[in-house]
């Protein structure tokens, strides 16, 4: 490929063909190929694995397995607790983390955040912006009180000229603001392109190995909800966070996909203030807070992110439709996994729901994935298509299968737990069968061995007569 004057590249994954194509083998896409000159001898195609600007390879010595110290001796703790925690208790020295997020989320606004906290403990370390000026980052450094003497600001783009930088100043983490803006000139494709993302996360990540620096990438997320060449991105760096939630609330959940040095899937929850981004210890509280009363649709689940258990409210709005295809929306869960339980509620529960528009959605912004949510996802549709508002102190949470049986998940003991602490009086879920309820369960429980239930169970107006089990 090198010997070539030019290549086709899909912009989307980075697969690569001679000649072009209308749509990506690979990953489908069409018209994602464009045209990429590749120069001779280019280090295009080999991510991770490119020459050090010496022209040697790295190479490292082996160690006694005995004599390695361990990860967690050093983890650098930002002290933002929220961030700590879905690093798995901080930032690895040498580690490289790709946080992720559409414009305007606050990507740059945490990682000064983070870069001023670590600067605070005398740490040295440099934020490279390719999108804003030196005077921009540091009056926004100011205003995040992140301005400590030892947080060194680049405005820069260049690829060679941010890893001279980390040659004279050595810091001990890097920001590069973003992956999308920096270029290498060893390459003659514009910056953004997938080749130089790639180049550029290649380089830096050999750096961030043999120094022991941990750097921190930035970038954008593209309108079709995907980092430009994500997936080749995604193999190259220990860890992904991604911020999710709306840039309209003020509520930013950041999520680790991947995490070579901690669980996957721990959940950060921040809330945007004038001074930046606060950690939200307590992110039950704030995703009940706005709960409507004696609303029909709106439901209490008890979810679990990672290995935390987080409260939620789902809530439902089932309406006549005049259009000829009813809509659903789901809004925060997963749209296969709505359509098979509404599948569920009109098979099983004999609700006919195909002259009706659906709306779902999770109050708050958090993406609920896991099938926990599955429960209450329909109580909350027979709810709205009762009209009987669920009594505000009880939650529900368990997993729906295809022939309406509601089935255990995992944590229980967590999630009754965390209701037990928001006051709640009640939780509907599955049977426990042959695993017992853990003795410490705070709150009674109500058994569900079927939706089926949920219909004398949501009786219209909620006015149902209910005894412990
Ligand atoms: P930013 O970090 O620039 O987003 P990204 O780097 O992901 O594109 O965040 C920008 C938004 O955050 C912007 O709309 C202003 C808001 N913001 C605050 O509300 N408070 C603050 O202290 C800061 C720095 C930003
Ligand atoms: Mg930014």
């Amino acid at each position: 490929m090198a010997s070539k004057r030019s290549h086709y590249e899909c912009q989307q994954c980075g697969y690569q063909a001679p000649r072009w194509l209308g749509r990506c083998p690979d990953c489908g896409i069409w018209g994602s190929l464009t045209e990429v000159p590749v120069p001779a001898g280019s280090l295009s195609g080999a991510p991770g694995r490119s020459l050090s600007r010496t022209g040697k390879a790295p190479h490292a010595t082996p160690v006694p397995l005995t004599e390695v110290v361990g990860v967690e001796h050093r983890r650098l703790r930002t002290g933002i607790s929220e961030l700590d925690r879905i690093l798995g208790g901080g930032l690895v020295p040498g580690a490289m983390v790709l946080v992720g997020g559409d414009p305007g989320i606050g990507k740059s606004t945490l990682l000064l955040q983070a870069a001023g906290a670590l600067a605070r403990q005398g740490l040295s370390v440099l934020y490279v912006s390719g999108e804003e000026s030196l005077a921009q980052v540091s009056e926004r450094g100011h205003r995040l009180s992140s301005d400590v003497p030892t947080l060194y600001l680049a405005a820069e783009t260049s690829l060679e000229s941010i890893l001279d930088h980390i040659d004279s100043l050595k810091p001990s983490a890097v920001v590069v603001d973003s992956i999308q803006t920096t270029w290498s000139d060893a390459l003659e494709s514009s910056a953004g392109s997938v080749s130089q993302v790639r180049e550029v996360a290649g380089r830096l990540l050999e750096v961030a190995k043999s120094q022991e620096v941990s750097v921190w990438l930035i970038g954008h997320v593209t309108k079709e909800g995907s980092l430009a060449g994500p997936r080749a991105l995604e193999h190259i760096v220990d860890t992904v966070v991604y911020f999710e939630g709306d840039r309209d609330h003020a509520y930013r959940i950041l999520r680790a996909t991947k995490n070579r040095f901690g669980p996957t899937d721990e959940v950060g929850v921040f809330e945007m203030r004038s001074g930046g981004l606060v950690p939200v210890e307590n992110p039950s509280a704030l995703f009940l807070a706005e709960r409507p009363r004696d609303t029909p649709g709106s439901v209490v689940v008890a979810t679990v992110e990672g290995t935390r258990p987080i409260l939620v409210e789902v809530q439902a709005l089932v309406t006549p439709t005049g259009a000829a295809m009813p809509r659903r929306v789901a809004n925060g869960l997963d749209s296969q996994r709505v359509a098979m339980l509404l599948a569920v509620v009109e098979k099983r529960l004999r609700v006919g729901l195909g002259a009706s528009d659906v709306f779902l959605n999770v109050a708050g912004g958090l993406a609920v994935r896991e099938p926990g949510a599955d429960l209450g996802v329909v109580a909350a549709v027979v709810s709205s298509v009762r009209n009987a508002p669920v009594e505000a102190t009880w939650a529900f949470f368990g997993e729906v299968g295809l022939g309406g049986e509601v089935r255990r998940v995992a944590h229980t003991d967590q999630r009754l737990h965390e209701l037990a602490r928001l006051g709640f009086t009640r939780a509907f879920m599955a049977p426990a069968g042959a695993v017992p309820l853990p003795a410490s369960a705070a709150i009674p429980t109500r058994s569900l061995l079927h939706v089926g239930e949920l219909a004398e169970l949501l009786a219209p107006m909620g006015k149902c007569g209910l005894t412990d089990d």
